[in-house]
């Protein structure tokens, strides 16, 4: 036994003693390198450039981003390891945001799961299709908050909470880098926009920022974090400036937070062409400086504008010490080597073919997309529907679409492998059920017949399902809008056909929170689908039609009006909180300031109750628990949330914050005592120059809501 041990321990020295760690591999590769070599890695750029082949085999660029198969992606990588002078391999990246070709519910949708296992999954599964086709990396997850639904990137992130964000960025980056990198289904994980993009002054894309370090700490920063805390890889930079310093030249930013504070060891891209726009933003006069900037705040590749091959320069003539371009060397070849790319640059070219839109990718898509459809409204329980209803009028211009399932931004999906909802509720009902349809016109325009039509086919249903919103592409990057109301004259089609005095219910797709006032009056039944991917139609049939009981909240709050926002459920209390008898306390004089539908909303076709609130002091935090009871007729899942408030500390806190979710299953009469620890350090506020955590009362409440709930109180020493 003695003697098999100290076998094992000499045959591991000397394994250990032949193979050289990573880092020594690095540091040999580096020696030899040029400094164009150097800067070649530091260089991303997209296929489009026609010179492109030629500089792979110069070593004037190590990755390229934005392929849409393996042909392409092997055929760049044999030109980098057969013809280039150091054989060292590309890195191939892509947009892979909420699936590759198996597309899933858009990342506001994959919030309102609440479920950082479907997360996960659905990240996995991206994964597994990106590195079919060669794709290595990912620019994903997008982990900005955001509380102004004006900003189309609203649509790309887990939406306004930090806590939801940062339980669900962490899900993103271990579904996508998976247990071990180097397998040939993990990808590099990428956290953006670092940071407060989300932040953008009126809604408006690449608007500037400003904001208190207290905001920017506990709001903006922690999705960030956690993905750090996860292990993410790569980081990339924002487009706006905080606090006056573009975020592509921000040290405090880049070096001080990520890499000092943080102990980040990854690559810190640029977006897109973002160190040359230093010089619009005013920072740099040219692009030399701009590149040097950005390098020495902690940018260690540059996107797209060929910024770094300037650097040349600014070393040989002593503006930039060499090292600063090798740390960043360092950083990207650590990854290439991490990935497995030197032993295995290549994809096999027959596995495409089996892993894109595989049954189980397909089979999960529709699983995660029916816990991502928000239930919102349900009077008279209209819904579910039944399937043998007689006659079923389908309209709007949403009904019918296919391409719009899939959202703003959706890499290798394909609109024609997309289930449109009209598909998704013939597979639903009877046979003997007759659906009538009608688009109402299109998203953006209607003529005064297309209304006329629709409306006449309402008239002859004995039902009338309603599919209105935003065109997938009205979201995303450079989609801010100004107005959150339905686009064209849906509200028109929609009062009309309510009019028809029929039972309506209505599935809104969309990648922001739209204003749907009238609606919330008027139509008994709605349903928030976002855009929810290639099996949406399938998905919202089964939750339509009561085959899935829904489950999801919504991870942002939906405004009443467009004068609300920005409106989010953790705002700071006022001196003067809203009172409508006084008219000198914080609050509109036409609209309430509560909002449509808050942060965490959702129902579900059956209802839960909570009581027996139970809040302790534990081990420097709190335990809180509360009993959540089944009390209808039905199976279902609920998200149990619990939220705490510090009503008196050195600075003012928000109404709420939450520190904790659970999903639970119940069947009908089924309860359960749902308990949550926080640790002390959960509990810390951004004090004057850091983390400080002051003792006393903290109020706290476990509910289905922002709203309401069972509610209570601990005293902390
Ligand atoms: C610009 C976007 O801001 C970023 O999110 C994206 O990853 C890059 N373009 C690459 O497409």
């Amino acid at each position: 036994m003695q003697r098999a041990l100290l076998l094992l321990l000499l045959f591991t020295a000397r394994a250990t003693a032949q193979t050289p760690s990573v880092d020594e591999r690095v540091d040999a590769l580096l020696a030899r390198m040029t400094l164009e070599e150097k800067l070649g890695q530091l260089s991303q750029y997209t296929p489009s450039k026609p010179e492109i082949p030629e500089m792979v085999a110069r070593g004037a660029t190590g990755a390229l981003f934005g392929f849409g198969n393996v042909t392409e992606t092997n055929t760049l990588q044999r030109i980098a390891v057969e013809e280039s002078r150091l054989k060292i391999p590309l890195l191939f990246g892509h947009d892979v945001i909420h699936g590759l070709r198996t597309i899933f519910p858009i990342p506001p949708g994959m919030a309102s799961t609440w479920d950082p296992e479907s997360v996960e999954l659905a990240s996995r599964i991206a994964a597994r299709e990106a590195a079919a086709i060669g794709i290595r990396w990912t620019f994903s997850p997008m982990v900005d908050i955001a509380r102004d639904p004006r900003w189309g990137r609203i649509a790309e992130g887990a939406g306004e909470d930090p806590f939801l964000g940062s339980v669900l960025a962490a899900a993103y980056v271990r579904g996508y880098q998976g247990r071990d990198l180097s397998a040939p289904d993990s990808i590099l994980a990428c956290a953006k926009h670092f940071a407060a993009y989300g932040a953008a002054e009126a809604g408006r894309d690449y608007n500037t920022v400003d904001m208190s370090e207290r905001l920017l700490r506990e709001i903006y920063l922690p999705p960030f974090k956690a993905a750090v805390d996860a292990g993410v890889w790569t980081i990339m930079t924002s487009f706006n400036t905080v606090s006056g310093v573009p975020a592509t030249a921000n040290a405090h930013l880049l070096t001080e937070i990520l890499r000092d504070e943080w102990r980040f060891r990854g690559i810190v891209d640029s977006d897109f062409t973002a160190v040359q726009e230093l010089i619009k933003h005013g920072v740099a006069a040219t692009l030399g400086d701009a590149a040097i900037k950005a390098i020495t705040a902690g940018v260690d590749m540059a996107m797209v504008d060929g910024s770094y091959a300037t650097l040349a320069a600014a070393v040989n003539d002593g503006r930039l010490p060499v090292s600063v371009v090798d740390r960043s060397v360092r950083r990207v070849l650590r990854a290439k080597f991490a990935l497995g790319l030197f032993e295995q640059p290549y994809v096999d070219e027959s596995r495409e073919k089996s892993v894109l839109l595989a049954r189980e990718h397909l089979e999960a898509a529709r699983r995660v997309a029916q816990k991502s459809i928000v239930l919102l409204r349900n009077e008279r329980d209209v819904l579910p529907l039944a399937k043998n209803v007689a006659t079923l009028a389908v309209i709007g211009p949403l009904a019918d679409s296919r391409e719009d399932m899939l959202g703003s931004w959706y890499a290798g999906g394909k609109p024609d492998e997309a289930i449109a909802l009209l598909e998704g509720v013939r597979a639903k009902v009877s046979p003997a059920t007759r659906i009538l349809h009608a688009s109402g016109g299109t998203v953006l325009s209607a003529t005064d017949e297309e209304i006329a039509s629709a409306v006449s086919i309402a008239r002859q249903a004995d039902l009338v399902l309603m599919a209105l919103g935003e065109q997938g592409k009205m979201s995303g990057e450079a989609n801010s809008r100004a107005f959150l109301d339905l686009p064209g004259r849906q509200q028109q089609l929609l009062e009309q056909v309510v009019a028809a005095g029929k039972p309506v219910a209505l599935v809104v797709m969309s990648g922001r929170p739209l204003t749907i006032r009238w609606a919330a009056e008027n139509v008994p039944a709605i349903v928030w689908a976002w855009f929810p991917g290639t099996q949406g139609g399938h998905a919202v049939a089964d939750v339509l039609f009561g085959d899935v009981n829904p489950s999801a909240k919504l991870p942002v709050t939906i405004p009443r009006t467009l004068g609300q926002v920005p409106i989010y459920y953790n705002s700071l209390p006022t001196g003067r909180p809203e009172d409508p008898n006084h008219r000198y306390t914080t609050k509109y004089i036409d609209v309430p300031n509560s909002p449509l539908y808050p942060f965490g909303h959702g129902l579900s076709y059956t209802r839960f109750e909570y009581s027996g609130l139970s809040a302790r002091a534990a081990g420097g935090g709190m335990v809180v628990s509360a009993e959540v009871k089944n009390a209808g007729a039905r199976a279902g899942d609920e998200v149990v949330q619990l939220y705490i408030n510090d009503p008196v500390a050195t600075v003012s806190r928000p109404v709420r914050e939450l520190k904790g979710f659970r999903r639970v299953t119940l069947a009908p009469g089924e309860s359960r005592r749902v308990e949550f620890t926080v640790a002390r350090e959960e509990l810390r506020f951004w004090g004057d120059r850091g983390w400080i955590f002051e003792p006393g009362a903290f109020n706290v409440w476990v509910g289905g809501s922002s709203v309401g709930g069972v509610g209570g109180a601990v005293e902390l020493k």
